[in-house]
């Protein structure tokens, strides 16, 4: 089969289509043909040799953390997946490639109108979104602000939240209003004039913050009024220590993904897929999550 591999750190260059044998699912495990895996900016990250912090990165690697797929095998003591079944699921790693193995409780099923696209890059952006919104007890009637609500995490908080029953003002580009517009948030544009554009369009003030930007939107955030108690980073973990904000962290479940999918399927919930590469095009998908700007996710498809 292939995988796209990296053998040492570096540019998006070193992301080279390998061949190598195809898994066989040990106990508790199945093995999965993989359709779509999105690109996260972590994987730009461990590839360039700066992360994470909290997994071991050995080398070869193939990237990848999220991904959906048809079940083609399942290992001894699997009962609740079975040959055929197609699904959606996390992990750390992997995902770039035409087969993966994955324990069986980190699959949730694929609803059958979800697109193998947006199943594909579904489950790190709003697994994370999830966590964020609970641990910063949004809640109906507040004024939550999201920094970076373009992307595939900052959208994924604008519509929980919502759901919640919050006001949401989110930061993009202008380029990016109207789709922010379309997901319930008042859009407003970051850089220089930022906390006077949030003032503005928010005059009862800010209660709660997620930025999914970086140090700026802290100290932004921190200049509006908001109690740092209420602000949490998902990006600038040393910051969040020394100006006193939290630092979002949690513990991806397939319980948390089956709800998320269920709000998906009922139309509750919406993703957007940026653009989609060819998996051995994968260098070509890193260049364009580089830029660090766009809606949503891009993603790898297979076949
Ligand atoms: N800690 C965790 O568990 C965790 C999990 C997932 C992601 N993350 C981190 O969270 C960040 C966002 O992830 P993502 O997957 O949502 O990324 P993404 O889909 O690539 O989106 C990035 C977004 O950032 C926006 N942006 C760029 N510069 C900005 C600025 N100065 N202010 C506000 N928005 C800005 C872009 O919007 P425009 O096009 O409008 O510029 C784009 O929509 C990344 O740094 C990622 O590594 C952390």
């Amino acid at each position: 089969m292939t995988a796209v591999t990296i053998t040492r750190f570096g540019d998006a260059a070193e992301l080279r289509p390998t061949t190598v044998p195809r898994p066989e699912p040990g106990p508790g495990e199945v093995r999965v043909q993989v359709r779509a895996a999105g690109v996260q900016p972590v994987d730009l990250a461990v590839r360039a040799g700066k992360g994470p912090p909290n997994a071991p990165v050995a080398l070869p690697l193939v990237l990848g953390n999220e991904f959906a797929g048809t079940v083609d095998a399942v290992g001894a003591g699997v009962a609740e997946v079975a040959v055929g079944d197609e699904v959606l699921g996390f992990a750390t790693f992997g995902s770039y490639a035409e087969y993966r193995l994955i324990s069986s409780d980190q699959v949730v099923r694929k609803p059958v109108g979800m697109p193998w696209e947006v199943a594909g890059s579904f489950t790190a952006g709003a697994q994370t979104a999830t966590i964020a919104v609970e641990a910063l007890a949004v809640a109906a009637g507040e004024t939550f602000l999201v920094h970076a609500g373009a992307g595939a995490v900052g959208a994924m908080a604008v519509q929980l939240a919502r759901l919640r029953g919050a006001t949401v003002i989110a930061t993009a580009r202008e380029v990016n209003h109207d789709y922010l517009r379309s997901l319930g948030a008042i859009p407003v544009e970051y850089g220089d004039g930022l906390v006077d554009r949030v003032r503005a369009a928010a005059p009862n003030g800010v209660d709660v913050v997620l930025d999914a930007a970086g140090v700026a939107a802290i100290r932004a955030s921190i200049d509006l009024g908001v109690d740092r108690d209420r602000i949490g980073t998902i990006v600038a973990w040393q910051e969040a220590a020394e100006l006193g904000v939290r630092r979002l962290v949690g513990v991806r479940s397939a319980r948390r993904l089956a709800a998320l999918v269920g709000l998906y399927d009922t139309g509750l919930l919406r993703t957007h897929v940026r653009s989609v590469y060819p998996l051995a095009d994968a260098a070509a998908a890193h260049r364009e999550v580089e830029t660090g700007h766009g809606r949503g996710r891009v993603v790898l498809v297979t076949g």
